[in-house]
């Protein structure tokens, strides 16, 4: 059916790649003939109404633009049910005949409560760095992350090279060692921590030691924010989100003290922080984006809610937002475990 009003949204942290999502929306509905509204700042915006015409001409030249054009907030409506009335209310007003949400776990959990209790027509978009939802291969966003943790890295390598220190890179992921794992590799770390798979201090020091009995006087830590060195993850706040999350930060600079301390060689710290958050998508980001927005509004078509886009190898599918927000897709420590050979 022709002239249907979508509306959609940006939510969570931010991520490269989440404008590529508002072209795909906007060239697949422009197709159908439908009709685009752009909230602003996530479900705030639908709390508070605030919105804008999402038009081809808006989406003109987006592409490469990093962040969001609607903008974001970590805004959960379900912590007020006053807040959840202003969503169904608003979402009348605006006169939508289904919502996009596009986001993590967080974001999509609202769109899933939205649809399986209100009855709103709502579809989810697999949005983070993080890489860390279940339901699908890949979220778009963490691509251009380890892309860019690996320059990190590889720019370390000089400067710890010429200086013999160690140096300990933090990177995101909150509690999943995605980014950790596959920008360590990339950028050839010689020990890499991840949440999933503890180790001591002592045995990161072991392999550094081990390194420089074999003659290499440098050595690069890359550590995932969220991991524990058996003695519980470090936190930058104790304050709670909205969606009862941690700030977590500052294990680099504990460790980098201890290693120096223990083994007695030169160590620096770095927090790659929100730069793994910025900047342009890279190629594979975009696409996936574009493919993500035409498929929501493809489901939109046939009348399939309740449902989030996805990758299934090449293929771009649906699953059950149910599914898709029930669990952390966390990296397996048996691979872990077989990826130590690159290790030291
Ligand atoms: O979920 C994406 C992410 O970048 C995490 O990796 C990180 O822990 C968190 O968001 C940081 O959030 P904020 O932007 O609120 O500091």
């Amino acid at each position: 059916m022709a002239g249907k009003r979508v509306g959609v949204l940006t939510g969570g942290g931010d991520c490269p790649g989440l404008n590529s999502v508002l072209v795909g929306v906007v060239r697949k509905s422009i197709a159908l003939d439908y009709e685009v509204v752009g909230i602003l700042k996530g479900w705030l915006g639908m709390i508070e109404n605030v919105t804008m015409p999402l038009t081809r001409d808006k989406v003109s030249g987006i592409l490469p633009r990093g962040g969001t054009i609607l903008r974001t907030s970590r805004t959960n409506p379900y912590k007020d049910p006053a807040h959840v009335e202003k969503v169904k209310s608003n979402f009348r007003a605006m006169g939508l005949d289904a919502l996009i949400a596009v986001g993590g776990d967080d974001t999509l959990g609202v769109a899933q409560k939205l649809h399986e209790n209100e009855g709103l027509p709502t579809i989810g978009v697999p949005k983070t760095i993080d890489n860390d939802l279940c339901g699908t291969d890949r979220t778009f966003g963490f691509d251009t992350a380890i892309n860019i943790a690996t320059e990190a890295i590889d720019r370390l390598h000089t400067t710890a090279e010429s200086h013999d220190r160690a140096l300990v890179i933090e990177l995101m992921g909150r509690h999943a060692g995605w980014i950790t794992l596959y920008a360590g590799l990339a950028g050839g770390a010689d020990v890499i921590l991840i949440p999933e798979v503890q180790m001591s201090i002592e045995e990161v020091c072991r392999i550094i030691t081990e390194r420089h009995a074999h003659g290499r006087d440098f050595s690069i830590v890359a550590v995932s924010e969220g991991a524990d060195l058996g003695e519980g993850v470090v936190l930058q706040e104790k304050k709670l989100d909205e969606f009862g999350h941690v700030r977590l930060g500052g294990i680099s600079e504990r460790l980098a003290n201890e290693i120096e301390k223990r083994t007695g060689f030169e160590t620096r710290f770095v927090v790659l922080g929100h730069l793994q958050r910025g900047g342009s998508p890279s190629a594979y980001d975009r696409y996936l984006g574009l493919r993500f927005g035409m498929t929501a509004v493809e489901l939109i078509e046939r009348g399939t809610f309740g449902m989030m886009v996805s990758l299934r190898g090449n293929d771009f599918v649906s699953v059950p937002l149910k599914d898709a927000v029930a669990k952390t897709r966390t990296v397996d420590p048996k691979l872990y475990d077989a990826l130590r050979v690159f290790f030291g």
